[in-house]
């Protein structure tokens, strides 16, 4: 868990393994150019497209997208139901576009909050993408990180009820492997563009040792050379996970 994953790549010399962005910033791109919020979201559901497959290209081996959070259901109605119609067409293109990507699509949060054709759909691509052996796109929705973390104390403390495991056999595996994360490595940088300096309950568990790096970009547009940057100044940081 707490390996340096650092992979080497044609085009960079360090390259991390695992990527997570906050993408955020699309209301502010759209306040400035006097559009609706929800115009910012199109905008940035573009560019999330356009990075996925940069990503993959440059041989980036995980990359977790944070698209939309447990606490983003307080925004305004008429924004929540753009987004969710936004994320239905874009998991409906997602089934035709990255099957030719040969990336492994995989949700991270509550589905159980989605409508039934957004959960079907969420469904139908984890499965047929589930034999890829490209990039593991994760794209967070309805994810929270204090919510995963309550979803496998459930999960254990059922264990421990039923008689399966003692109290004192808990162990941080034990943890990991219960949260939506499991089997993968965890994050090795995390980007926020937007100008926001906090994590806003993204990854919380798993981003213990991950490296942050703040751009002060908008997400729509947020383009290739800026994941450059960022992992540009990755590889320039010394990880050193409690030791000297
Ligand atoms: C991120 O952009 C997208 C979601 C959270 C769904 P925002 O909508 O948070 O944009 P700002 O932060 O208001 O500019
Ligand atoms: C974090 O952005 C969530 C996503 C990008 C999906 P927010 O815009 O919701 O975060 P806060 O409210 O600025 O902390
Ligand atoms: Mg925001």
């Amino acid at each position: 868990m707490f390996s340096d994953n650092k992979k080497t790549s044609s085009k960079f010399d360090i390259i991390p393994e695992h990527i997570g962005i906050i993408m955020d910033g699309n209301g502010r791109w759209a306040k400035k150019r006097g559009l609706p919020r929800k115009a910012g979201h199109t905008a940035g559901a573009m560019t999330f497209r356009k990075i996925a497959r940069y990503a993959s290209d440059i041989g980036v081996k995980y990359l977790t997208v944070y698209a939309f959070s447990t606490e983003n259901w307080n925004r305004p109605e008429d924004e929540v139901s753009a987004l969710m119609k936004l994320f239905k067409q874009y998991l409906e293109e997602a089934i035709r576009d990255f099957s030719e990507e040969n990336m492994r699509i995989k949700f991270l949060g509550d589905i159980s909050g989605f409508s039934s054709d957004l959960r079907e759909l969420i469904e139908t691509i984890e499965k047929n993408s589930a034999d890829r052996t490209g990039m593991t796109l994760n794209l967070a929705m309805n994810y929270g990180g204090r919510n995963e973390i309550l979803s496998a104390c459930r999960k254990i403390a059922e264990a421990a009820v039923n008689g399966d495991i003692k109290p004192e056999e808990i162990t941080e595996k034990m943890i990991a492997d219960n949260l939506y994360t499991a089997t993968q490595p965890d994050p090795d940088l995390i980007i926020r563009p937007s100008g926001e300096k906090r994590i806003s309950n993204f990854m919380l568990w798993q981003a213990a040792y991950s490296e942050f790096v703040y751009l002060n970009i908008l997400w729509p547009d947020f383009e290739p050379k800026h994941l450059d940057e960022a992992i540009e100044e990755f590889a320039k940081r010394n990880r050193r996970f409690g030791g000297v």
